[in-house]
C-alpha cells in the first residue's frame, strides 16, 4: 500500500494538511506519517492550529526553530534527512511556500522519493518575496504539482513543467474552511470582542516587505488608526510584527486599534466571517474572504492568488496610509451597496483533499 509522509512547518500549512491527512485516513491500511519541522513553534502559532484543525500530534517534530533563510532551511534539511530513512515513505507530501516546504522536498527528490506538491503553480513574479523562491524551486523538484486554480497549471506549463506531472485538484484551504465554519461561528467572537452587531474590521499584517522596514510599518498603522476613528479593528499581531513594532518604537501610531496576541484557526474565522472588510497581507485570508464574501483589501504590489481578485472579494492597494484610506472609503461604499458575494473559483468546492488522495492512493 502506498505510504505517504506528510510536512508541515508554519502556520498556513496546517490548514491544508488537515483535509488531506483526513481523507487518507479514510483509505483502509494505507501507511500515513505526520512531521511538524518546527518552523512554527509558539502554542499560538502551533499547537492550537493542530487542536482546531483536528489533526493528531505529529509523529516527529524536527525542533528547528527561528533562524535566518539559509540556517533555518539548512538546519530543516538536515534534521529531515534520518526522518526519511527511518520511514521510507512512498510519496512526501509539502504544503504550501514556506522554507520547510522547499527544503523538505530537496532532500526527499534527492533521495530518490517522489515529492507530491499542494498548491502548486502559484506564481506572484516577485522574487523578493522569499515564498516566490520557495515555489519556483518546490515546483522544479515535484513529481506531482497539485495545483489549487488553473492559473497556476498554465504558470507551470510555461516553466517547461511537463503537462504529466501536472494535476488539477482544487484548493485545500477552501475543504478546512467549510468543514469548520459552523464551528467557528458558533463561537461568536465577535461578542467575546464587544463587536457583535456592529460594523468592523478585521486585520493582519506579517510580510517583511510591509513590516520589516520602520517607514512602511508606520504607514500601514497610521490608515489602521485613521479607520479606529470609525470602526473597531481588530489586529491579531504575528511575532514578527509585534518585534517591529516594538524595535521601531511604533506602538504608539496605533493606539485606537485592538492589538490582539495571534489567534486561533477558529477564533479568526469567527470574527473575519462576521467583519465589514479585511484589511491584510495574508496569502490564506485572501481565499477565505473570496469564499465568505467578504471584501478584502490586500497591501501588496501583487497576488500569486489572482482568482481572488478577478473572481472573489479581493482587491490590492498600497502600503500606503492615504491609498489606503482611499480604498477602504471606496470598499465601504459598495458594501452599502452589496456589490459583495460569496464565490466558489472551480474546484473550491470541499473536496480538494479527497481528490489529492485519490490520486496518491491509485498510484
Ligand atoms: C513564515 C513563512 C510565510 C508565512 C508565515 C505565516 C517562510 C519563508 N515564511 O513567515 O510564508 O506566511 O510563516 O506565519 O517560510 N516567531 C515566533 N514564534 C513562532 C514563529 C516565529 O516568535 O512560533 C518569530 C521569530 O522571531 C521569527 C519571526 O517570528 O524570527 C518570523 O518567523 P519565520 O518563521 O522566520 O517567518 P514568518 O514571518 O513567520
Amino acid at each position: 500500500m502506498t505510504s505517504l509522509l506528510h510536512v508541515v512547518g508554519a502556520r498556513p500549512n496546517f490548514m491544508k494538511v488537515a483535509p488531506v491527512l483526513h481523507a487518507g485516513e479514510r483509505v483502509p491500511g494505507m501507511p500515513q506519517f505526520l512531521v511538524h519541522t518546527g518552523q512554527h513553534y509558539d502554542a499560538a502559532m502551533s499547537d492550537r492550529f493542530f487542536s482546531d484543525l483536528g489533526l493528531p500530534a505529529p509523529d516527529v517534530n524536527l525542533g528547528v526553530g527561528s533562524a535566518s533563510h539559509a540556517v533555518q532551511t539548512a538546519r530543516i534539511m538536515l534534521e529531515f534527512e534520518p526522518v526519511l530513512d527511518r520511514f521510507r515513505p512512498d510519496w512526501v507530501v509539502v504544503y504550501g511556500d514556506v522554507n520547510s516546504t522547499v527544503a523538505c522536498a530537496l532532500v526527499a527528490s534527492k533521495k530518490g522519493i517522489r515529492v507530491a506538491h499542494v498548491e502548486a503553480g502559484l506564481r506572484s513574479r516577485d522574487r523578493t518575496m522569499p515564498e516566490e523562491i520557495n515555489r519556483l524551486l518546490t515546483d522544479q523538484l515535484a513529481d506531482l504539482c497539485l495545483t489549487p486554480s488553473r492559473d497556476g497549471d498554465a504558470n507551470l506549463l510555461a516553466e517547461g513543467i511537463p503537462g504529466e506531472r501536472i494535476r488539477f485538484v482544487g484548493n485545500v484551504m477552501v475543504d478546512t474552511l467549510l468543514r469548520l465554519r459552523e464551528q467557528a461561528r458558533a463561537l461568536d467572537v465577535a461578542s467575546v470582542q464587544g463587536v457583535a452587531g456592529r460594523p468592523y474590521a478585521f486585520c493582519t499584517f506579517h510580510r517583511p516587505s510591509n513590516v520589516d522596514r520602520a517607514e512602511t510599518l508606520a504607514e500601514i498603522l497610521g490608515a489602521l488608526d485613521d479607520l479606529a476613528a470609525t470602526m473597531p479593528v481588530i489586529f491579531p499581531i504575528h511575532p514578527r510584527t509585534r518585534q517591529r513594532i516594538e524595535e521601531f518604537g511604533l506602538g504608539d501610531l496605533a493606539r485606537r486599534v485592538t492589538l490582539l496576541e495571534p489567534l486561533s484557526y477558529l477564533e479568526t474565522i469567527s470574527l473575519v466571517d462576521g467583519c465589514a472588510l479585511v484589511l491584510t497581507d495574508s496569502g490564506g485570508l485572501q481565499e477565505e474572504t473570496t469564499v465568505l464574501g467578504v471584501p478584502c483589501l490586500t497591501a501588496r504590489a501583487n497576488t500569486e492568488r489572482p482568482v481572488t481578485v478577478t473572481e472573489g472579494t479581493n482587491r490590492l492597494i498600497p502600503s500606503q496610509r492615504e491609498g489606503i484610506g482611499l480604498a477602504i472609503a471606496e470598499v465601504l461604499e459598495r458594501r452599502a451597496r452589496g456589490a459583495f458575494h460569496p464565490s466558489r473559483p472551480e474546484g473550491w468546492d470541499g473536496h480538494a483533499g479527497e481528490r489529492i488522495i485519490g490520486i496518491l492512493a491509485g498510484d
